[in-house]
Formats: C-alpha cells, structure tokens, sequence
C-alpha cells in the first residue's frame, strides 16, 4: 500500500540521476518532498548544490528548499579517492539547465536534519541518493532522530558487482565509514537498491524520447540531463543493450511510488572499511553463514516495465 504525501527528505549529489529522481519525486509521485540535502559525492559540494538548486528551478519547484550538507567524507579515507574512469562523462559539473534564482538556505542540512527530526509529529523517509555523510553525521550528533525515520531508502552498494571499483559501488565507496554508521544506527527500516537492481531497469534513447513527449517542464529538464548521462554512461560503463544506462537514483523513488517495482529480501549487510582491494565492499549473507542478524532490506533484482511506468506517471501533466 503506497502512503499518499508520504513526508521525505532527498539526499543527493547531484548528478543527472539525482536529478531525475528529484524530478520524479517532485512531480505526480504523490510524495511530499520536504526538502533536498547536498553532500559531496559526484561533484564537489558547491557543484552538487548548484545543480539540485538549478533541477528544483527547472521543473518548477523553486519552493522546495536546499540545504548544503558536508563537503568531505564523515571519516578520513585510508585511500585517495581519486577521479573514476567515468569523471566527467556521466555528471557534468553544471547541469545543462538555467542558473538559479535562489542560494541554498543558510542553516547547514546536518542542522537542519536534527531539528526537523526532533520536531516533526509525523514519519519522515529519507532518500540516499548520494554518499552517506550527512546521514551518518546527523546520526552520530543526535542518534535519537533514527526513531523520527520509518524508513531510510539507500542507493548504494551491490552483491554480485561494483562500479567505483570491482568490489564497491561509488556511493558506499566516497565513504565507507558513513554507511557502515548508517547500517548500524538501529533505523526501523534500512531499504537498499544496490546494483544488482538498478542495472535490471535501464534507461535508453526511445525512453527519452516518450519522456520528452510528455511535455512538461519535469519531462525536458529530464530528458535534457539523460542525453549526457547516458552517452558517458554508455563512453564508461556500457550495458549489455546499447545507449542505454541505469539511472540508479530514480529507482530509490519508484520503490516508494510501487514497492512491487523491486524483489526485495532481509539480510544482513556489512560494509569493507578497512580493506583495500575490498574497500567500501557491501557484503551480503545471503546464506545466513554469518552471525549478524538480518539488518537491511536489499534490492536483489527489479522490474523494468514497473520502472518505466512509474517513471512516466511521475513526470506527467
Ligand atoms: O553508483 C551510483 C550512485 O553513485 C548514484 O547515486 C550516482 O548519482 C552516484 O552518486
Ligand atoms: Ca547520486
């Protein structure tokens, strides 16, 4: 049963599947968008705010507020975190969209994140769209929000694969130590879409196209950042169908617009903090060999029609 104005926060690192998430969200999701918080992660933390700030104008929703976040990892990294093979190709420094009208807000989004948190009278759902810093910073400064959140939805990690390096995904890799935090702050619900999901539900040209087609405001700005991000995807990370890309953040809005969009499983997940081949490594118990209990919900495959549809719906008229 999907929460109509169900109340969330969107983290982000905004990068063009941020952005089409943020669209998504901020269109016919039938979510109520709080707010987005930024955090370094694709781009530098001024340039991730910029964007999410340029997304919001674009598709019209100058009313939701940005709040900047950390601009470095939440602990020092052991390894440089040097440039991917796919720097540059996948999110550009600056949308291809108009500057904005408005700044970021002036209060830090860890500030804000607490005092919402401790305020608020009803359930808050946080989207990870990005690094977990913020999260696990707002956590560790006051562990007593996890019991404002029912539910934390994540885009990171993977079982099978990763895309930073063999092992770890980019958003669990920029900073291990934040999402080892988080996978342990006692949330009431920990929903993961690693790769393993957001690989089975890619976006290709003829997508864009019936995007565009829609003809809103949302649609274009959407349609405008996926002609980048699936030409660098596809220059760095090629799938197996041509021109074609995992908009890994837009599956974290979906699961909440159709939770069916996505096989989910309870297992018990760690995180590689210290390794250096497996450095920022989600290790999944899928055969319960472990002795942790069961403590995310992990996104083993997803639904490509479901995914589309709900893609579509969100960004129509
Ligand atoms: O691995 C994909 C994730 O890393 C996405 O959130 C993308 O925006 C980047 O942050
Ligand atoms: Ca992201």
């Amino acid at each position: 049963m999907v929460m109509m104005n169900r109340q969330i926060v969107l983290d982000v690192d905004t990068g063009n599947d941020d952005a089409v998430a943020i669209a998504m969200a901020a269109g016919r999701s039938g979510l109520d968008v709080l707010a987005c918080t930024t955090v370094r992660g694709n781009l530098p933390l001024e340039e991730t705010t910029d964007n999410t700030l340029r997304m919001l104008g674009a598709i019209g929703r100058p009313d939701i507020p940005v709040y900047a976040g950390l601009g470095r990892p939440f602990a020092p990294r052991p390894y440089p975190f040097a440039p991917g093979r796919s720097a540059g190709l996948m999110h550009e420094s600056v949308l291809p969209l108009p500057p904005s009208t408005r700044t970021a807000e002036s209060t830090s989004a860890i500030d804000w994140l607490i005092a919402t948190l401790r305020a608020t009278t009803q359930p808050i759902t946080i989207v990870a769209l990005a690094p977990l810093t913020n999260i696990a910073a707002a956590a560790t400064a006051a562990p007593e929000i996890v019991d404002a959140i029912d539910e934390i939805v994540i885009m990171g990690g993977g079982h099978e694969f990763g895309n930073r390096t063999p092992a770890a995904e980019f958003n669990i890799y920029a900073d291990p130590i934040a999402a080892d935090v988080v996978f342990q702050a006692g949330f009431q619900r920990v929903t993961v879409m690693p790769l393993d999901a957001t690989h089975d539900v890619v976006t290709d040209r003829a997508m864009i196209e019936q995007i565009r087609a829609l003809g809103t405001d949302g649609a274009a700005a959407v349609a405008a950042v996926l002609d980048f991000y699936i030409a660098g995807h596809d220059a760095s990370h090629p799938m197996d169908s041509p021109a074609s890309a995992p908009v890994h953040d837009a599956l974290c809005v979906s699961y909440l617009m159709d939770p069916e969009v996505v096989d989910l499983r309870h297992v018990a997940v760690s995180v590689d903090t210290t390794g250096f081949q497996n450095f920022g490594r989600t290790t999944v118990d899928v055969n319960h060999r472990g002795n942790a209990a069961p403590n995310v919900w992990w996104g083993f495959s997803a639904d490509q029609a479901r995914f589309d549809r709900t893609v579509l719906e969100s960004l129509r008229a």
